[in-house]
């Protein structure tokens, strides 16, 4: 690791085992973290962890308020918590509002909205034990505007939204500041994802053209745009700002 602005600190990340949250993950170790991984993909974690120096990973649930309560004893064991990030997270089905089953709506809003909550009722104590520190959750651009294509996730992400600007406001005082990304298309296995269910090689190619006009500045992004961004909102550099939902989305909510 090369040292840098987060040298000794502790650092928690969800859904670290892809995407986002491993690419985060990895930019927090290689300045300096000692980062304790979370996700419920073990094998992905161990990957990631290959990257992270002396990573710490917890294989878990962000649904299940035990492991994240394990998550919390491993984190409290190592030093005193400053840094989470939260990306751990779902697309769900790509259906208009009208055709989505009940348990479609429930997973979307157990894994992204409820499970962002769980994880920050578990390890905000840590952090307020520690005198303060930074959380950047992942929500989305499309938690910013209406997504005709992804209306559930919008909606879950929306929450993500204001959870975070409402949970500044609580701890601001406390020197925790809390901000939130609101990546457009990135290119990871959940944009894969969202592209492969369409079936033929043509409705693909049609939806990646649409998703791609979406974004004025002519691509999508890589899992290195939103990192940078989510280190900055980590950093001290950041130090008077909280409660922000930042796009990082090409141009999308220009
Ligand atoms: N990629 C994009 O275009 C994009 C755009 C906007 C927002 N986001 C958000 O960014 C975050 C990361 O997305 P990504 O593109 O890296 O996705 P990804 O699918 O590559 O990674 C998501 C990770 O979350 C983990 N995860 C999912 N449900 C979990 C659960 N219940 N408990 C524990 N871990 C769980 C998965 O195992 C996976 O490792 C998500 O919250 C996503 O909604 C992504």
């Amino acid at each position: 690791m090369d040292g840098g602005r987060f040298e000794g600190r502790v650092a928690v990340v969800t859904g670290a085992a892809s995407g986002l949250g491993r690419d985060t993950a990895i930019g927090l170790a290689r300045q300096g973290a000692r980062v304790v991984l979370f996700d419920r993909d073990r094998s992905g974690l161990d990957a990631t962890a290959q990257h992270c120096g002396t990573a710490i990973c917890i294989q878990g649930d962000v649904t299940d308020a035990a492991s994240l309560a394990r998550l919390a004893e491993a984190a409290a064991a190592i030093g005193p918590l400053t840094l989470l990030a939260t990306a751990a997270g779902v697309i769900g089905a790509t259906k208009p509002l009208t055709a989505l089953e009940e348990e479609e709506w429930d997973r979307l809003f157990d894994i992204n909205t409820k499970g962002t909550w769980l994880t920050l009722r578990a390890l905000l104590p840590l952090m307020l034990g520690a005198g303060g520190g930074g959380i950047v959750t992942f929500a989305s651009a499309a938690g910013l505007t209406g997504s005709p294509s992804l209306p559930a996730y919008s909606a879950s992400k929306a929450a993500v939204v204001m959870m975070s600007r409402s949970l500044a406001l609580t701890h601001a005082r406390d020197g925790i500041r809390i901000n939130c990304v609101c990546p457009g298309s990135i290119e990871t296995p959940m944009l894969e994802e969202v592209f492969a269910v369409t079936g033929s090689a043509e409705a693909r190619a049609a939806r990646e053209a649409e998703f791609l006009q979406r974004h004025p500045l002519g691509r999508f992004g890589k899992p290195a745009d939103v990192t940078a961004a989510v280190l900055f909102l980590l950093s001290d550099e950041a130090a008077f700002i909280t409660g922000v939902a930042l796009p990082v989305d090409g141009g999308r909510l220009a």
